[in-house]
């Protein structure tokens, strides 16, 4: 696999006005979100759940990527495709997440480091078979009184070097998401400062694990105020702070950075997008999102869980991204909120 294939598959999911649809949360995980709407979790109502966003006609038009959860990379459509083919058709690559998840750090209470290192080659290496032309690993960062340590920034940094270099040796493009939460009292300012320190310490790994920069995508949080934070950053504030952040930690070299959402609603994760975009300056790389529940949240009150709503929860989905391709490109503007619901 050569870096300049990597590369180029980097720089499709980061094309114009495209980003990335994140559908991988785990089986407790999206359990929960449909729980939440009394809707049962089994195989097929999660299958049914994740087929309604891949088969959303025009979808491709601003969605290159669609990261999915073990569970779904195997499952079939309910006509019977696989819903990797499903991907193929609409013209959407196939990604994977492959970590095992946070669990909690020995020697630093209240933090955790992600594991599923051990055995991560012979995984990837099926997975780029079945055909996931990327993967995710997602690293997660608290701020709190003294948190984070730099014991728990260095172990996760390090482990995202570790999978970033075995995905470009098995021929995926790696994700590398060093998450900062957003829970908490904090203020903006110290998520900057959190979120700078946490960079630097991801792209020095990066760096010594020989990972090719050209063929990576970087999915950060953006700089925000804790959500109990009693002065809540207004939208052109967090747009500085976050462009002010790459700017000082991101290699020119890294094709895209696609934001997480990270709990954000769906209106303020597009309008920081967008904000962030119309910065003047310099920003190097493209700037997109690759959200989960930003872009699902509307789409799954719609649906329900009820076939007969499949065509709402569609029509939700696609405004959403609609509204998040035009914020990649700095264009997206309140009054599309009113256009969608003519769709
Ligand atoms: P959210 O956008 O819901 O934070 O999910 C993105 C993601 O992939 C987290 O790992």
């Amino acid at each position: 696999m050569t870096t300049t294939s990597l590369g180029d598959t980097a720089q499709a999911l980061v094309g114009k006005g495209k980003g990335i649809l994140a559908a991988d949360e785990t089986v407790p995980t999206v359990t929960k979100r449909l729980a939440a709407l009394a809707i049962d979790s089994t195989p097929e109502s999660r299958r049914d759940y994740r087929e309604m966003f891949l088969t959303t006609s025009g979808i491709a038009d601003f969605i290159s990527g669609v990261i999915l959860q073990d569970e779904t990379i195997h499952q079939r459509s309910s006509r019977g495709t696989p819903l990797i083919d499903v991907l193929a058709e609409q013209g959407i690559l196939p990604g994977i997440k492959v970590d095992n998840g946070a669990k909690l750090l020995a020697g630093a209470p209240g933090e955790r480091i992600t594991e599923g290192l051990d055995g991560l080659r012979d995984r990837l290496s099926t997975y780029r078979e079945i055909g996931a032309r990327f993967a995710k690993w997602r690293a997660v960062i608290a701020i709190g009184d003294g948190l984070p340590s730099a014991m728990c920034v260095r172990a996760n940094a390090s482990a995202l070097g570790r999978y970033a270099s075995l995905c470009q040796e098995q021929g995926l493009v790696p994700i590398v998401e060093p998450e900062v939460l957003m829970n908490g009292e904090h203020t903006i300012e110290r998520c900057e400062e959190v979120t700078g320190y946490v960079l630097h310490a991801v792209f020095d790994a990066l760096f010594d694990q020989n990972v090719s920069l050209e063929g990576m995508l970087l999915k950060p949080n953006m700089v925000i105020s804790g959500d109990e934070c009693g002065r809540q950053a207004p939208v052109d504030e967090v747009a500085l702070a976050t462009l002010r952040s790459l700017r000082r930690h991101v290699p020119v070299a890294v094709p895209g950075i696609v934001f997480l959402s990270g709990g954000q609603d769906h209106l303020r994760a597009t309008m920081h997008l967008s904000a962030i975009n119309q910065l003047d300056g310099p920003k190097p790389w493209k700037l997109s999102f690759s959200y989960g529940r930003a872009l699902q949240d509307e789409a799954l009150r719609a649906w329900h869980g009820k076939p007969r709503n499949l065509s709402a929860g569609q029509r939700a989905f696609y405004h959403r991204a609609r509204c998040d391709s035009a914020a990649a490109l700095g264009r997206y503007t309140p009054s599309m909120e009113k256009e969608g619901a003519l769709v």
